[in-house]
């Protein structure tokens, strides 16, 4: 039988400023409803493996994935998209990620999800912007349904959806869980990482 924690261990390990923001974040974790270090890590990971250029967070708070997001594009050569509806804490993002990362391009949207997802699909609509491949939702669990009416129009076949507190808010995001489970042209699954992740692709 395994004897230690394997949800808290993992062997990802990055320059020295990004640890020490990485770790001084990890203080106020609850503060600011991070991901933990284990479900950052996953992330992190998934990003890579799938070779995702054009990642879009929905929830950036003060940018504790958002590091993760934007150290995996730095080895995939990709852009990120983050919004986040206070602007205090997209300016803390925006510090803590210039700090930690120097080439690759952010654009930090601040808004309400919705409002900013309706536009980015405008954009997109009107040759602007290119689709995303990658989608981390993270903001109201209770809007997990109307971010994938429009996700699902911005995302490219192949595409991936991550949701995190799927687990720890199960009452609000079930019916985001069983909208995901009905469409036949994804195929997603729930994972019990952190506060529960549902990973989705788009066929
Ligand atoms: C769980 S936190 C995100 C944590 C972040 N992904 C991380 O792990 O570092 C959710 C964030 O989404 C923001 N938020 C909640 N509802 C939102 C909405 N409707 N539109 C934009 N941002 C929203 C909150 O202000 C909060 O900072």
């Amino acid at each position: 039988m395994i004897q230690f924690d394997v949800k808290k261990i993992n062997n990802a390990y990055f320059d020295e400023k990004t640890e020490e923001i990485l770790s001084s974040l990890e203080k106020t974790q609850k503060e600011f409803w991070n991901l933990d270090r284990y479900s950052a890590n996953f992330l992190n990971m998934l990003i890579k493996i799938n070779n995702s250029k054009n990642v879009l967070e929905i929830g950036t708070s003060n940018g504790y994935s958002g590091i993760w997001i934007l150290k995996a594009l730095e080895e995939t050569g990709g852009k990120l998209t983050t919004v986040e509806y206070w602007e205090k804490r997209q300016s803390v993002a925006r510090k803590n990620f210039e700090i930690c990362v120097s080439d690759v391009e952010v654009e930090p949207k601040i808004g309400s999800a919705v409002i900013v997802l309706q536009d980015l699909e405008e954009e997109i609509k009107n040759f602007k912007r290119e689709k995303f491949d990658f989608v981390f939702i993270d903001a109201n669990k209770k809007e997990y349904v109307e971010y994938f009416q429009i996700i699902d129009r911005i995302l490219k076949s192949g595409g991936v959806i991550l949701a995190d507190n799927i687990l720890t808010h199960y009452e609000k995001t079930l019916p985001y869980i069983n909208v995901l489970f009905e469409r036949v042209d994804y195929q997603s699954q729930i994972l019990d990482i952190g506060a529960g992740m549902m990973l989705s692709r788009k066929k």
